[in-house]
């Protein structure tokens, strides 16, 4: 079916933004559970799934290998499990969508299962690189045929008997790991990865969660992660916190907008995702975290923000893992700040749902604010002000660049506006109405 662009405006409004409000699930704790709990035995009830599109994806490919995955009301879920190795092989196309995760963490289940699947996915994903988990899960066994460049579509053959995997990633990429650890839950042995950086850390603690077992060792620069491999994962109850990266939204919103204050209750605080909160408290953010608890293994906090004026800070390449998924609003959000923000190796951002690099730099500029790419980083000047405004915005299928837009056009000067908002539900449905609730002015 043709995609129907939505385009969407935002426009400053005279009076602040307030309210408490919740955000969906977490985009990554959603994938993984639906993908864990199709690996267990037994029954799974997750609580807070994220209903995305997204997410969506993951539910229907987990479905077509055989899982039972029933949504018994909104948020709530069960899916009773396959057992490590059990899954089937489905009966057509795997359809991805948008989803770079679910594609990829779904190679890794696949390279182990002894079947044939081929994969897809939209315009965005299909010119996203896949080598990155094809080349190595390729140890295990597994052999992968793909369009050039390793893109999508992408045809599989597990392995009938899969071997383990040692191997170092080039890049810190949690999605990466975590599909290596998922081939290695039906491989006999240790697997074992090293990242150069922490990433989030999901996987680790939901495998633990379902009873694997999980080693993690700090390493003078990174971490490495050991999986024993075929455990008997055991269905085990999850509760999804709120996404932080979809939290950052109106929270920055609140951060722009005089007089606002904003608190997102049950948000997750996993600390290898907490990178966006750090840098907006450095740039003199009043952010206030209370009633912090465990939940489901997961910390999750409630977060306030209180506007506060924002100066320009200079953000470590070490930090990127850890709110690699916000440069695209914190760069709304320095372009409002006093002075200049460098935003330091940003290289993976250009194999995002877009170029991310550049469609941030354009969303920017195209506003009228200073921003300048120099290598992998990002230059933000920004005048003590919102800029102008008054820009049209490529989105390129970005749900992200969409959003961040929309949150620079609630401060700008003169209304924003998006070619397309619909893939916003990829990650964050209910996005305009939560914010209209805010008293956000978006038609
Ligand atoms: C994710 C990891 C990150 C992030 C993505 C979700 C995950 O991707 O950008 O939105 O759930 O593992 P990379 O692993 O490519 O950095």
């Amino acid at each position: 079916m043709d995609h129907v662009p939505r385009p969407l405006q935002a426009r400053r409004t005279a009076g602040p933004l307030r309210g408490t409000i919740r955000v969906p699930g977490d985009k990554s704790v959603s994938h993984r559970a639906l993908m864990f709990a199709g690996l267990a035995v037994g029954e799974t009830r997750i609580e807070g799934l994220l209903e995305g599109e997204d997410v969506l994806r993951t539910a229907a490919a987990m479905r077509a290998l055989g899982a039972e995955v029933i949504q018994d009301a909104p948020g709530r879920w069960r899916v009773a499990g396959r057992g490590i190795g059990g899954l089937v092989e489905p009966a057509d196309v795997l359809d991805m969508g948008n989803s770079g995760t679910a594609a990829r963490l779904l190679c890794g289940i696949l390279a182990s299962h002894d079947l044939f699947a081929v994969m897809t996915g939209d315009a965005s994903l299909r010119r996203r690189p896949m080598r990155r988990v094809t080349d190595p899960l390729q140890a295990c066994g597994a052999r992968f045929q793909s369009r050039a460049g390793g893109r999508l579509p992408l045809a599989i053959q597990g392995a009938r008997d899969a071997l383990p995997i040692e191997y170092t990633l080039p890049v810190a990429s949690a999605q990466v790991k975590s599909a290596l650890l998922l081939a290695g839950l039906n491989a006999p042995g240790w697997t074992r990865i090293e990242e150069p950086e922490p990433t989030r850390d999901h996987s680790e603690n939901m495998l633990r969660h379902f009873g694997a077992e999980v080693l993690v060792e700090h390493l003078p620069r990174g971490r490495a992660i050991s999986l024993l491999g075929q455990p008997e994962l055991r269905a085990a109850d999850i509760m999804v916190p709120g996404d932080p990266s979809s939290a950052a939204f109106p929270l920055v919103a609140a951060l722009l907008a005089p007089g606002s204050c904003v608190t997102v209750q049950g948000v997750g605080l996993n600390p290898l995702r907490k990178g966006l909160f750090a840098t907006l408290r450095e740039m003199g953010a009043d952010l206030a975290v209370t009633n912090e608890r465990l939940e489901g293994g997961e910390p999750v906090g409630d977060v306030t923000a209180t506007y506060t004026g924002l100066r320009g800070a200079d953000v470590p390449a070490d930090r990127a893992p850890s709110m690699i998924d916000e440069y695209p609003v914190l760069a709304a959000a320095a372009a409002c700040a006093a002075g200049t923000t460098r935003m330091r190796g940003l290289q993976e951002l250009r194999v995002k749902e877009s170029d991310r690099l550049s469609a941030t730099a354009a969303l920017l500029a195209v506003n009228g604010a200073r921003v300048e790419i120099e290598g992998d980083d990002l230059l933000v000047h920004g005048g003590n002000a919102p800029p102008p405004g008054g820009g049209l915005v490529e989105t390129h299928m970005d749900h992200r660049i969409a959003m961040s837009a929309l949150v620079l056009g609630l401060a700008a000067d003169a209304p924003v506006r998006v070619d397309d908002s619909a893939f916003i539900d990829t990650s964050f449905p209910g996005f305009a109405a939560l914010m209209r609730g805010l008293g956000a002015d978006l038609s």
